[in-house]
Formats: C-alpha cells, sequence, structure tokens
C-alpha cells in the first residue's frame, strides 16, 4: 500500500507482530502501532481504505463493523482478505498423500482448534452480512498457486494458531508432531532436502464494502 497512499498505519494487538513488520525497513509512509480493530486511533471519517489480511475472523464483529463504519470517510472503502484453510499441496504424483498429510496434522489439532477457524473457513459470511453498507461485495474464491518449500510449508503449520495452543499446552507433543509431518513429506516426495520445493494452491476470499456519501 505504501506507493498508493500518503499514510500507512498498521495495527495489530500483537507486539510480536509488530517486530516482525518493523524489521521491513524502506517504506518512510508507514507507521505501525499497537492497538485493536475494535477501538481504532483515528478520528471520525479519516480514513480512505480499512484492510486487514488473515485476521478478521479474530476481530468482535459487531465492534469493529461499527469502529469501522466510524472511522471510514464517505465513499472510503473497506477489503478484508483471508483464506480458508482447505489448502492443497502437488508434487509429481503424490499430491494427494503430502495433502492428506496435511489433513491429519489438523486432525490431531481439533481439540485445540479455535471457533474463529471456522469463522475464516465461511469466509467471512457472517460478518459479510452484517455489513451496514448497500455497496458490498464478497469474492469467495481467488484460487492463488505459489511454490512452496517442504521447510516453509511446514513453518506454515506450525504458525497455525491452534499448533501454538498445542506447544503451549503440550510442547513436547508439539514438536514431535511437526517433526513427524516434515519426515512424512520428504519420505512422500522420495528426497532428503527439506528446501525442495512443492506447490501449494490457496483459496483467498476478500469482503469489499463501501461505505455510503
Ligand atoms: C494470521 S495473523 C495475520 C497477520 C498479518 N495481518 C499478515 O497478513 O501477515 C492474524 C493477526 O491478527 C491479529 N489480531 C487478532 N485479533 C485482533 C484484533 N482484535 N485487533 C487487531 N489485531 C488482531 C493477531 O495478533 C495476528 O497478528
Amino acid at each position: 500500500m505504501a506507493p498508493h497512499f500518503q499514510e500507512v498505519v498498521g495495527i495489530d494487538i500483537s507486539e510480536c507482530q509488530l517486530e516482525e513488520a518493523r524489521a521491513v525497513t524502506g517504506f518512510n509512509n508507514i507507521t505501525y502501532r499497537k492497538g485493536t480493530a475494535e477501538e481504532l486511533p483515528f478520528p471520525d471519517a479519516s480514513v480512505d481504505l480499512l484492510t486487514a489480511a488473515s485476521a478478521a475472523h479474530w476481530f468482535d464483529q459487531q465492534r469493529f463493523l461499527l469502529e469501522a463504519g466510524r472511522v471510514l470517510k464517505p465513499c472510503g472503502c473497506m477489503a478484508l482478505l483471508g483464506f480458508a484453510d482447505n489448502f492443497r499441496l502437488h508434487y509429481g504424483s503424490c499430491g494427494d498423500r503430502l495433502t492428506d498429510i496435511c489433513d491429519e496434522f489438523k486432525k490431531v489439532l481439533l481439540p485445540y482448534t479455535s471457533t474463529r477457524v471456522a469463522v475464516a473457513n465461511t469466509k467471512l459470511q457472517e460478518l459479510y452480512t452484517a455489513i451496514p453498507f448497500p455497496d458490498k461485495e464478497r469474492i469467495e474464491c481467488i484460487p492463488l498457486k505459489q511454490q512452496i518449500s517442504v521447510r516453509n510449508i511446514v513453518g506454515f503449520m506450525e504458525s497455525f494458531s491452534m499448533y501454538q495452543a498445542l506447544q503451549r499446552a503440550e510442547p513436547d507433543a508439539a514438536t514431535a508432531l511437526l517433526q513427524r509431518t516434515l519426515d512424512r513429506f520428504l519420505k512422500e516426495m522420495g528426497v532428503t532436502s527439506p528446501d525442495t520445493l512443492m506447490e501449494v494452491t490457496l483459496e483467498y476470499f476478500c469482503v469489499l464494502a463501501s461505505k455510503p456519501e
């Protein structure tokens, strides 16, 4: 967004996320602040675009929508994006088996899975319905295919909130699950290097809305 706007403010409740973001330098018009989507540090009718990536399923929907209505300028836009957790892996002829390994990983994590993950998997249906602006649209499937190393797909799975919950509850079991998943990927692919590339397909969704004039 930096090249397209005079001022960009990134907000997250997590100091760790903000540290990661601040480590990316070179954009003088971006600042970061600790805060929440439900209490935004902006005056009324001052924001052109309010956007959130893979985060809106965590928000208190009613309070967030009220806050969005307050801070957006007339004709200002809201764009919320994310992805469902039905991603698929591809590598030679063993893609289905790699995807099965992911599904088994997610199954082990079911007891640790927040209901908020289900909200993301509905592609924000309820939040979309509750948006009070008449000009709105929900795009349910924007397919994205990208190359990713075995190491990084396992890193992606490690970042899941339900994996983090298991790690807090049972650190040894969590580490073993991750290692077992990495080993199974490599065995299925018939390779030894975690830097080997596979392909992942993700279904992104996007909720768009514009505040009336
Ligand atoms: C999956 S991460 C996405 C992070 C980042 N937006 C990105 O695309 O890489 C979800 C983020 O939402 C943040 N979050 C959750 N609830 C929030 C809230 N109510 N207000 C602001 N941020 C929130 C979490 O701290 C976390 O960093």
